[in-house]
Order: C-alpha cells, then sequence, then structure tokens
C-alpha cells in the first residue's frame, strides 16, 4: 500500500483530481490518498496557498500528486508551483510528450521527454524593481544544478537507448549563465560515450521543433526554456490537456500535468483529465508499480483511439466524466 499525498489545486484541479481518483480505484490500484484542499480556495479561508498540514504529509508520504494552481499575473503572490520545486528541491522536470490514440494533429509518432531543470534560471524570483521605470530579474546558474539535471538527462538516455541529447540554450548571448549550462552538459556527456550531444540554440529549437519534431528524443534545457518549449511540444500531439510531468528530488517526488488551472473552462466538466491521469502514471513508475501504470496507459490509449471519446479540446464533445468511465470501461 503506498500513500500519496493529493493537492487538489485551482480551476480545472478539483475536477481532474477527481477523475484521477476514480480511474485509479477501478483499476484496483493499492494508494491510500491524502486529500489537501490547495491554492485560491484554500487562501480565502485560511490566507495561505498550502497548509502545513499538507507540507507534513508531502514530507511523510514522499510522493505528491497535483492539480495546478493558479498564479495571477504581475506582482502580488508569487507562484506555490514554483515554490514546491524550490522547497524540495525538486530539480528534475521530466515532461514525456507523446503522440497518443488517434488525436488529429500534424505530426504521428512524436516521442519527445524534455528534461528541465528546475530549481534556478530567472524562476529563482530574484526581481525588483530598481525605480519606478527599471525592473530588474537576476538569472542563477550553478554548476551543481546543471551537473544533476544533465546527468539525470543522460541516465535516462541511456536506459532508453537514446542515442542523442538535445541540450538547448542561448550561450551565444547569455555566455556566463548559459555557457555555463552549456559547458557542465559538454563535460557530463563525456562519460556517455555512446550518446550524442547536439546544441541548439532556443530560437532555432522553436521552428525546429514546430518543423521536424520527429528528429528529437530528449531534450535536455533551463528552466525558462523547458517552461516554454514544453507548452509548444504540448501543441504537436493535441494541446495541454494530454501532457504529463514530474517534479523530482533526491527523496520527495510530485506529479503534475504541465497544464494550468485553465480558468476558462474550470467548473464546465469539460477539462481532458488524460495530462493528469499519466501524471498519475509516471507516480505509478516512480513507485515501482509498473504494470498498474502500463494498464492505466493502456486505456488512456484505447480510450483516445476513438474519437466518440473526445473532449471538447480534442475537438468532441464529451464531458471529463463521461470521458473517465470511457478509460475504466477500456481498463
Ligand atoms: P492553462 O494551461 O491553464 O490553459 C491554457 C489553455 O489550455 C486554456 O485555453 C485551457 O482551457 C486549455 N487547457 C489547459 N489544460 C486543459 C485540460 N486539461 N483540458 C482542456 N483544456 C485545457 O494556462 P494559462 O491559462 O496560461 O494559466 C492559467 C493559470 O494556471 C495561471 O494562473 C497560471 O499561472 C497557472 N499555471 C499553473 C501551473 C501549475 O500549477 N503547475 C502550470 C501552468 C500555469
Ligand atoms: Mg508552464
Amino acid at each position: 500500500m503506498h500513500r500519496v499525498t493529493m493537492l487538489e489545486g485551482d480551476g480545472i484541479g478539483v475536477e481532474i483530481c477527481a477523475s484521477l481518483r476514480k480511474v485509479f480505484r477501478a483499476a484496483e490500484v493499492n494508494i491510500q490518498w491524502d486529500i489537501y484542499q490547495t491554492g485560491e480556495k484554500h487562501f480565502e479561508k485560511h490566507g495561505e496557498l498550502i497548509s502545513d498540514d499538507c507540507f507534513n504529509s508531502l514530507e511523510k508520504n514522499k510522493v505528491g500528486i497535483k492539480g495546478p494552481m493558479t498564479t495571477p499575473i504581475g506582482t502580488g503572490f508569487r507562484s506555490a508551483n514554483v515554490f514546491l520545486r524550490k522547497k524540495y528541491d525538486l530539480f528534475a522536470n521530466v515532461r514525456p510528450v507523446k503522440s497518443l490514440g488517434k488525436i488529429d494533429s500534424k505530426f504521428e509518432n512524436i516521442d519527445i521527454t524534455i528534461f528541465r531543470e528546475n530549481t534556478e534560471d530567472l524562476y529563482q524570483g530574484i526581481e525588483e524593481m530598481e525605480d519606478e521605470n527599471t525592473a530588474k530579474s537576476i538569472k542563477i546558474i550553478t554548476r551543481k544544478g546543471s551537473e544533476r539535471i544533465a546527468k539525470e538527462a543522460f541516465e535516462f538516455a541511456k536506459k532508453n537507448n537514446i542515442e542523442k541529447v538535445t541540450v538547448v540554450t542561448k550561450a551565444n548571448i547569455m555566455k556566463f549563465t548559459d555557457g555555463l549550462f552549456l559547458e557542465v552538459a559538454r563535460e557530463v556527456a563525456k562519460n556517455y560515450p555512446g550518446i550524442k550531444l547536439e546544441e541548439v540554440l532556443v530560437d532555432n529549437m522553436a521552428m525546429q521543433l514546430v518543423m521536424y519534431p520527429e528528429r528529437y528524443k530528449l531534450i535536455l534545457t533551463e528552466n525558462l526554456y523547458g517552461d516554454i518549449l514544453s507548452d509548444l511540444c504540448a501543441g504537436l500531439v493535441g494541446g495541454l490537456g494530454l501532457i504529463p510531468g514530474a517534479n523530482i528530488g533526491k527523496d520527495i517526488a510530485i506529479f503534475e500535468p504541465v497544464h494550468g488551472s485553465a480558468p476558462d473552462i474550470a467548473g464546465k466538466n469539460i477539462a481532458n483529465p488524460t495530462a493528469l491521469i499519466l501524471s498519475g502514471c509516471l507516480m505509478l513508475e516512480y513507485l515501482g508499480e509498473i504494470e498498474a501504470a502500463t494498464r492505466i496507459k493502456n486505456a488512456v490509449d484505447k480510450t483516445l483511439s476513438d474519437k466518440n471519446n473526445f473532449t471538447r479540446d480534442l475537438g468532441g464533445n464529451k464531458s471529463t466524466e463521461e470521458f473517465t468511465d470511457a478509460i475504466i470501461s477500456n481498463l
């Protein structure tokens, strides 16, 4: 029996978390959920986005799954998502982008895994107004931070027989910060003689991915570029409703979809729960429950192979609940 902390999050978070639990229950997965309301609703009542009880639960269980949490644009509060990643030093944000079922997208057979450094870069939030007309932000890249994500990416490549790691930076312009990230990637690559290191600048990478995504299997990059390229890659296979993610640290891991709280569709029972359910499958793999993960992934793929099951984001008209039940019937 595994105990897992669930952070329900904002917007569509609650709906997709319910869908995930329903699928996992039907699949008879051996998990007990410790469920916490987090985000805006919790903030309104308690003045904090995440309760101490929830933090304690995460620290005890070591494994969490979360729905998205809203971060209002502009000044005010900082992202609770970024905070969690920093608090627990969840340095590796791993995002597998794969073609699924019979979804209409421009490409087939996409299989790209993004390894995004998750604790440094401009997301450290070291920002200030120098005066009323000048804002500044400091970008931090460390050798340690770069090395551990590069190693993680190369180890993944080795395990999965991927012949090439594509490191993405803007080292031509950001000589020191991106220069260091690239230099460390080159050093780490030397320990993996069978795996090629390909170096691409981020602007070119955006174009390459839109034109020739099948050329890429594993992208190693910094925090900001990884954030942007993940959404771009999601667009290659049918959208944000499909892409799962893992935030992995030394002893704690939190799984969550790439997408946000989707306030435009929240509370309408139309969100696509696939990204969260597949995040749950990454979690099961992390917990060693490979068979259950495969069974649920296959059911999701089968469900997405029938256009009649599609939710609105995929061009269909099924509700979150109907889609969830279709997955269950395919288990
Ligand atoms: P978003 O990812 O929430 O939505 C972008 C578009 O994709 C919207 O049209 C939305 O309806 C659609 N979409 C996203 N997930 C979907 C799903 N599962 N099914 C169907 N359609 C889906 O991005 P947006 O609007 O930029 O951000 C909304 C809020 O979420 C912001 O406050 C942002 O800061 C936060 N956010 C939180 C994240 C997290 O908790 N890790 C990650 C990204 C954003
Ligand atoms: Mg993002």
